[in-house]
């Protein structure tokens, strides 16, 4: 098989991969008012998942709303109220059912 060590397990720290394809974090602008991924974003990572690759990172993630509301507008999504929770989790569940792992790139500002 071509690309062999590709499709080996990956190991990054203590996290292990199915496999070493990762998809690079990409702001695709699937997110909504109040802060969440919206459903097309979660549909298009579970089918990411579903197609093999072992790491998925989100986009840009916002630690927080308050101190910095930048930008109010659509851009991030944001993990620092209960109902981001539930969206967050829902993303991570839908990759992890398809043996994926998935890492959320949070930034402060
Ligand atoms: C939070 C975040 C969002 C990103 N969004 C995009 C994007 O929308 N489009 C893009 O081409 N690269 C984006 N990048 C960069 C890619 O993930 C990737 O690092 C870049 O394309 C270089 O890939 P390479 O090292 O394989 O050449 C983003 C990186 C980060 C950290």
């Amino acid at each position: 098989m071509q690309f062999k060590r590709l499709f080996e397990t990956g190991q990054i720290g203590k996290l292990t991969t199915r496999n070493k394809l990762v998809m690079a974090p990409m702001s695709l602008g699937y997110t909504e008012y109040p802060y969440n991924f919206t459903r097309q974003y979660i549909d298009a990572i579970e089918e990411r998942a579903k197609g093999g690759v072992g790491l998925i990172i989100t986009a840009h993630v916002k630690a927080e709303s308050a101190i910095d509301p930048y930008p109010i507008g659509e851009m991030f999504a944001c993990l620092d109220r209960e109902y981001n929770l539930r969206n967050f989790a829902e993303l991570t569940e839908v990759t992890r059912r398809k043996q994926s792992q998935m890492v959320h790139w949070y930034e402060v500002g």
